[in-house]
């Protein structure tokens, strides 16, 4: 319904139109008159949101606080790494205590400076972060290449030190800076207070590797290590509770069916107890309701959900293989296209060896191939079992576990695949008959 209201030299028009057009559907109506799933904000489903509460992180909570309370009276408190596996709070605890001690922190003389060291993920690049937090100036700022450490370094120091403050600098994964860049930056910022006379550093190393420790320098890792903690796995209960605290939030009340939440929290915990994993499955359930605008979230949207990230997590495997697998698995593709769903190496190989040619990339001898479909057998594209023919010898017998279509699609932008697009495998030697 249209109206029209307008002032012109004759006085107040109200046009009221009923036109036919507004009796009919669009295209999107199915899509917008339906029972809404989720409140406005869905971000609270996304790992980035902080709750206000963290049920069964208490203990660890708790504990970190007892060490860092001291910071609020301007002494260092210990160092602490924070193990645990992935999905177990940790990010989600100490980015809560940042939180807390904001507001703690009555008399400005804590800086909490947070960092992911997958992002930032050289010597430099950490120092420089950790150092431009305090230089208000952008033309004195840190750059971000061309300076020695030693001179980024100092600088660092310089300005940390102009007033006598605590800072607090949360070096989120990392382990992935250890492994990419070695343990300098952490050799350097372990012993920075001895260089410092009004300010006090201390560093809270957050990893799901137990292993990286053993890369560090002894001097390290005795300093890093001051204090210790480890995050254990959620149990399905506790998985529960920390899904009906959120579902709460994001919801529209009735909209879950009440054997969601427990299934969720029971596949999680199959996992390994991942608490990612398990609002994951949530989210990506009620999407998948909502798209299809059911009324209500079901255990058949979990499972949907469970079959999605599945599928999205070997997407992504397919993506980041290097090209001569991606050659090695399309070899195999081929031959299933052509209804050859139980392959040899061998029917492998002359595929590959084709592909390579027709992409102008080296050709791997047979053995590194049959390397190679091993190793996407582990990632799970294809399933290879060894067989034998008696005398004859042995070979694989190879199929691959996920629809050809699926893989085209995935690399349907694939340098790969648009190399070897008009490829037609040879006509099938032996006859089916
Ligand atoms: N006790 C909890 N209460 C509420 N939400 C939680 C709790 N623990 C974890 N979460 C949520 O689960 C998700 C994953 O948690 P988090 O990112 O803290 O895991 P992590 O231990 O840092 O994992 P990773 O090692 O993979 O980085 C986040 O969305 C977080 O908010
Ligand atoms: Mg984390």
């Amino acid at each position: 319904m249209n109206i029209l209201i307008s002032t012109g030299n004759d006085g107040v028009f109200l046009s009221l139109s009923l036109g036919e057009a507004d009796m009919e559907e669009t295209v999107f109506d199915r899509f917008l008159d339906h029972k809404r799933i989720f409140r406005k904000d869905k971000d609270i489903l996304r790992p980035s949101y902080i709750p206000d509460e963290l049920p069964h992180r208490q203990d660890q909570i708790e504990q970190m606080a007892s060490i860092l309370a001291t910071a609020l009276k301007g002494d260092r408190p210990s160092n602490i790494l924070i193990f645990g596996k992935t999905g177990t709070g940790k990010t989600a605890s100490v980015k809560y205590l940042g939180k807390e001690m904001k507001r703690a922190d009555k008399a400005l003389k804590v800086s909490f400076i947070y960092m992911n060291c997958e992002v930032v993920d050289t010597q430099s690049g950490v120092l420089q972060n950790i150092g431009n937090h305090f230089i208000d100036d952008f033309s004195e700022r840190i750059p971000f290449t061309g300076w020695a450490t030693e001179r980024v370094y100092n600088t660092l120091t310089q300005h940390i030190d102009n007033e006598k403050r605590v800072i607090i600098i949360v070096m989120d994964e990392i382990d992935k800076l250890v492994y990419k860049s070695g343990d300098d930056v952490l050799y350097h910022l372990a012993k920075v207070n001895d260089d410092l006379v009004n300010a006090k550093l201390s560093i809270i190393g957050i990893s799901n590797d137990l292993k990286f420790t053993e890369f560090l320098d002894p001097r390290v890792q005795s300093r890093l290590g001051e204090e210790k903690m480890v995050f254990p796995p959620y149990n399905a209960e506790q998985l529960k509770d920390i899904l009906n605290q959120r579902s709460i939030l994001a919801f529209i009340d009735g909209v879950i069916d009440p054997g969601v939440i427990p299934l969720c929290a029971a596949l999680a915990a199959q996992d390994h107890g991942d608490a990612r994993r398990a609002l994951d499955l949530l989210r990506v359930a009620a999407e998948l309701a909502e798209r299809s605008s059911d009324e209500e979230v079901t255990q058949a949207h979990v499972y949907k959900a469970k079959n999605k990230i599945e599928l999205d997590c070997v997407i992504e495997v397919i993506k980041t293989l290097p090209t001569q697998s991606k050659l090695v698995l399309m070899s195999i593709i081929i031959n299933e296209e052509r209804d050859n769903n139980r392959m040899t190496t061998g029917e492998v190989y002359t595929v590959y060896k084709d592909l390579t040619r027709m992409m102008g990339v080296s050709t791997l001898t047979q053995r590194r191939v049959t390397d190679l479909i091993s190793e996407l057998d582990m990632l799970g594209l294809i399933h290879a079992r060894v067989k034998s023919f008696g005398r004859g010898g042995r070979t694989k017998e190879i199929e691959a576990s996920i629809p050809p279509t699926e893989v085209r699609r995935v690399l349907a932008d694939d340098e790969v695949l648009d190399a070897i697009r008009n490829y037609r495998p040879p006509s099938q030697m032996t006859l089916n008959i």
